[in-house]
């Protein structure tokens, strides 16, 4: 098991090593799978500053520094950049649920695995998601945040592949893209492919 992961790691550095290089075609094999460049990581920086201006615009006069709550572990690195690329003064938090991908739990309920650390009432806050898929994740968790009664709740997700009917905007979208599995850029593939830079989908 420990050898499988270890090599399985190694194989995942070298393919994004080579990616590099420039000397490949844009592809990584995780697990058993092949992955394409779908958008590079230059695109996804680009869109990020334009996130990051849109929000310090609606949040320039606020009255107490909003709240960006991540969605761990997938939002992680997504949460890292559109931060920066705001400017001014808040708080960060984190909250995780399970995903019911995860085949452990295939009933499709969602249950809390890390609660937030920071009271919300009367904040704002803005969830911080990886992508948006069916949208049932979101809901659960806009539900959920919206018992603590925040002054106002905004969600930014990297991706959305446009199949949820949500009766609620998500308000910052990075990338709508076609409903297809993708990693990279925080998303992952059974635990691989989170550190890879740019985002990838699953190859013909
Ligand atoms: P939803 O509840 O169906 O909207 O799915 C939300 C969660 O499932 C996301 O936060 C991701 O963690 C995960 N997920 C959905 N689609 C993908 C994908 O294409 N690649 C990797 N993870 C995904
Ligand atoms: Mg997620």
């Amino acid at each position: 098991m420990q050898n499988k992961s270890s090599f399985l790691a190694v194989a995942v550095l070298l393919t994004s090593l080579s990616i590099q290089s420039g000397t490949m075609n844009q592809t990584v094999t995780v697990h058993d799978k092949t992955f394409a460049v779908s958008i590079p990581h230059a695109k996804i920086e680009e869109r990020i500053k334009t996130l990051g201006q849109q929000i310090t615009h609606d949040y320039k006069n606020a009255e107490k520094p909003p709240i960006f709550i991540g969605v761990l572990r997938g939002a992680f690195m997504f949460l890292s950049d559109l931060v920066k690329a705001v400017d001014l003064a808040y708080e960060i938090d984190f909250i995780q649920v399970s995903s019911y991908e995860d085949k452990t739990t295939s009933s499709g309920v969602i249950t809390l695995l890390k609660a937030l650390k920071r009271d919300i009432t009367d904040r704002d806050i803005i969830i911080v998601e990886d992508i948006v898929d069916s949208g049932l994740s979101i809901a659960y968790i806009r539900d959920m945040l919206q018992t603590s009664n925040p002054r106002s709740i905004r969600i930014a997700s990297l991706l959305d592949k446009k199949l949820s009917t949500l009766d609620f905007p998500i308000d910052y979208v990075g990338f709508e893209i076609a409903p297809e599995f993708v990693i990279g850029y925080g998303l992952d593939y059974d635990q691989l492919g989170r550190n890879l830079k740019d985002i990838y989908t699953l190859a013909e």
